[in-house]
């Protein structure tokens, strides 16, 4: 059992979850070697291109951990791939009242009810002007209003590499009770006139049929409205009475079934060659080659952060490293692509 697991994570879990994801901020505004901590292979056979970025590793940071971007830095020195920070709003947001995480600890899970809180557009964009890029970042957002996202949007995209779209938050409500077909198009149409660097589309993930023509109708519109991949996808909405609002977003390893199967589905219902980033439940190198072959061009991890340290994206990028001969992501077949 490595360091984090014997000694830091028990720690950790003495603390509310919000209060130890406070200290783990805390802990990466100090100078610590972040790059032999996550110790991220760096066999150049790894690197791959995300609508044209490049990156050392197909393994990022999901959004929703760096709610300012003020630790993007640290994060990428940790050797991720790339890093989305955010979720950013135009205007400044508190969330939902506390509690509004909750462990699951024997299935490595949580359930999450942020609501969003984060320093709005014009904050988060005066602090990643201050923060070197360690690595690609992009940032996530959100509104219920395409006015507010235009502007969220233009005012942060000269700091970042790319933009994810969140269109699957289940905490705020264009994600769920509005026509979101067309909003997403119209967003889309929106953005497109005027944006300059890469734009993902994040989905929300699907189990029922219906919630299946949904997601795979939005992932068409995406295609079709110019944003250059898709992120697969976003928690699960449950009940959870732990939480003062009652419900919130499944995240972590009880994901990780759905999520291969809705990026092999997504990846058939757009072609075959629309990049996917797979999201949720991903622990392992294992789960994460698993990812690549159902069709993802990346993966993005927040959850099994948590639960297995920094260590992990080191553990992730080793194990494809040694990926087995054959496999889908067989570095020997790359070439250092
Ligand atoms: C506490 C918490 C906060 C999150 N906040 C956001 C967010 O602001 N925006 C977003 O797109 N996703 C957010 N997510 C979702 C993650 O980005 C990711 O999609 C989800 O957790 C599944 O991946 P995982 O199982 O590796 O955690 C959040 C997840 C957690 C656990």
């Amino acid at each position: 059992m490595g360091l984090y697991r014997a000694v830091a994570r028990p720690l950790f879990f003495t603390l509310p979850a919000e209060a130890s994801h406070s200290l783990a901020q805390r802990l990466l505004d100090l100078p610590l070697p972040w790059e032999r901590i996550g110790a991220a292979d760096p066999d150049p056979r790894l690197r791959t291109t995300l609508a044209g970025i490049a990156l050392a590793n197909p393994i990022g940071l999901a959004a929703g951990f760096d709610k300012t971007g003020e630790r993007l830095d640290a994060l990428g020195r940790l050797g991720f791939g790339f890093v989305v920070g955010g979720t950013f709003t135009r205007a400044p947001r508190t969330g939902n009242p506390k509690p509004r995480i909750a462990r699951y600890r024997a299935r490595e899970s949580m359930v999450n009810a942020m609501g969003l809180p984060n320093p709005g557009a014009e904050a988060a964009a005066r602090g990643l002007a201050q923060v070197p890029r360690t690595r690609p970042r992009f940032a996530s957002i959100a509104d219920e209003a395409v006015e507010d996202a235009v502007i969220a949007h233009s005012l942060l995209e000269p700091h970042l590499d790319a933009v994810e779209l969140n269109a699957s938050c289940p905490n705020v409500s264009w994600g769920r009770d509005r026509d979101n077909e067309a909003h997403l198009a119209k967003l889309l149409r929106e953005l497109g006139a005027r944006r300059r660097r890469p734009l993902f589309v994040k989905l929300p993930p699907f189990r029922t049929d219906v919630e299946r023509d949904v997601v795979l109708s939005l992932a068409r519109i995406a295609q079709e409205g110019g944003a250059d991949g898709l992120t697969c996808s976003n928690t699960r909405p449950v009940a959870d009475r732990h939480l003062a609002v009652s419900r919130g977003g499944l995240s972590g390893r009880a994901l990780f079934d759905d999520t291969l199967r809705i990026v092999g589905e997504v990846h058939r219902a757009t072609g075959g060659t629309f990049p996917i980033s797979a999201c949720g439940g991903v622990t392992s190198a294992g789960e994460a080659l698993a990812c690549l072959e159902a069709g993802a061009t990346t993966v993005q991890i927040y959850t099994g952060q948590i639960y297995q340290g920094p260590r992990l994206v080191g553990r992730i990028t080793s194990g494809l490293a040694n990926a087995p001969r054959g496999s889908a992501f067989d570095p020997a077949d790359r070439g250092g692509a």
